[in-house]
């Protein structure tokens, strides 16, 4: 299989499986802080229900998790954070004794034993090799998990029908309540604009390539496999489901989707199937690192629409403006504050709500930064404008197939 081959050179390079939380790599600070915490906030109230429910029993929380790869979902899953008082020091939202049986199934040997490296050691997990294109991959009488999990476009490595048949055997083995995490890439992410296409039966695939774990220089000489990515809009994904849900009979309700990483998707910055690469993913990580500043000039987007494409320019322009006005109030707070007599600048007018807190947010920090000593720009201001950036894109997004991710979360109901 293509995509196996692609993932046994990318854990050979290094960085995929460095588990460091870094500026660059799989785990970069864009993963962690962006993509984690984005996952995490739209999973929340679902899994708050679950939580709850299981609390009043005997009985603990069984995850599983497809395409785990070294264990992602289980380190995302138990470090999730409830929604609490700032004044409280506990925010897991998964407390340790309550998760009864972890289960992660991966078709890389070389990623399954990093899991097992830095997981084995826990009664309560569990990896397996298997192939979930053949459908589910459960061991005889093996009981029904309260979520299946997938994440950063895991389904997309599968076909319609394979998928289909997948969710067909989950529906099978699920309980009433349980929880499906789809995750795809979503079609019209700027990152492969390139490959935007008006017939969407025409081109269902991309060529994928995790040539993003090269520097710039590298990657143009380098030869990585490629294989198939499905992109998907919600309608497509919809559809699946439905047909699954007939199938079975059993009722497969998509809560809500969500786009996640619009504008610092990995490919954002490696141009492979967008002529206007940029390094958004980068700059974004280095508002994350302490110690380090950042060049705001290269954290603006710039957007430049497709012909043809009205709805998608429409959002995407407005994400790029947004985004754009707050970096550049930012700069205009930072020259303020150096010159001490002046008094820090109003924040713009707005009809955005999402816009109007993210200037606000900006303005405090930075105004209260005043009598503190260090690199406040770089420890302080700068991972609060990624905070704010996030925020923005967790306001506007719409679950439509215009991020790097594009996530559902499905109910099954018995
Ligand atoms: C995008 S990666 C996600 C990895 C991990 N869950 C994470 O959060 O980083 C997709 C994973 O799915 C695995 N995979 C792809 N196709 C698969 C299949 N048919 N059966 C089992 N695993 C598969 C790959 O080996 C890879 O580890």
């Amino acid at each position: 299989m293509k995509a196996n081959e692609a993932y046994k050179e990318a854990v050979a390079h290094g960085r995929y499986s460095e588990h460091v939380r870094s500026l660059r790599g799989k785990y970069d600070h864009v993963r962690v802080v962006w993509e984690d915490m984005i996952t995490c906030f739209f999973l929340r109230p679902y899994l708050e229900t679950i939580v709850n429910e299981k609390k009043k029993g005997k009985e603990g929380l069984r995850f599983y998790d497809l395409g785990c790869g070294t264990g992602d979902g289980y380190q995302l899953l138990s470090t999730l954070p409830a929604k609490t008082r700032l004044s409280e020091h506990d925010n897991r939202l998964i407390p340790e004794e309550l998760l009864e049986h972890y289960k992660g199934v991966d078709l890389s040997i070389e990623l399954l034993k990093e899991g097992e490296n830095l997981l084995g050691h826990y009664d309560h997990v569990n990896f397996c090799k298997g192939d979930f294109s053949d459908g589910l991959p459960l061991e005889e009488n093996e009981p029904p998990y309260d979520l299946y999990f997938t994440s950063y476009g895991t389904f997309s490595h599968c076909t319609d029908e394979e998928i289909e048949k997948l969710l067909v055997d989950i529906g099978r083995h699920a309980h009433d309540g349980s929880i499906v995490v789809g995750d795809w890439i979503g079609r019209y992410s700027y990152e492969w604009q390139n490959q935007w296409a008006q017939d969407i039966h025409k081109q269902p695939y991309i060529d994928y390539k995790i040539n993003y774990l090269y520097d710039d220089e590298q990657r143009d000489e380098i030869e990585v496999s490629s294989f198939p990515m499905r992109v998907m809009t919600p309608q497509e994904v919809s559809e699946i489901v439905d047909r699954a849900s007939q199938k079975t009979g059993v009722d497969l309700e998509i809560l809500r989707f969500f786009d996640r990483s619009v504008f610092v998707g990995r490919h954002m910055e490696t141009g492979t199937y967008n002529d206007n690469p940029q390094p958004l993913r980068m700059m974004v990580s280095s508002l994350f690192e302490p110690g380090l500043r950042t060049y705001f000039p290269d954290l603006l987007v710039d957007y430049r629409p497709k012909e043809g494409f009205a709805w998608q320019n429409r959002i995407l322009s407005t994400m790029a403006n947004s985004w754009n006005t707050l970096v550049n109030y930012t700069i205009d707070l930072l020259e303020h504050y150096d010159n001490r007599g002046a008094s820090l600048p109003r924040e713009p007018e707005t009809s955005l709500p999402a816009l109007k807190k993210g200037f606000k947010a900006m303005r405090i920090t930075v105004e209260a930064s005043r009598e503190l000593y260090g690199d406040v720009r770089a420890d302080l201001i700068e991972s609060q404008l990624g905070l704010a950036l996030r925020s923005l894109e967790m306001s506007l997004q719409r679950g439509m197939g215009l991020g790097h991710g594009l996530v559902s979360v499905i109910r099954v109901t018995k």
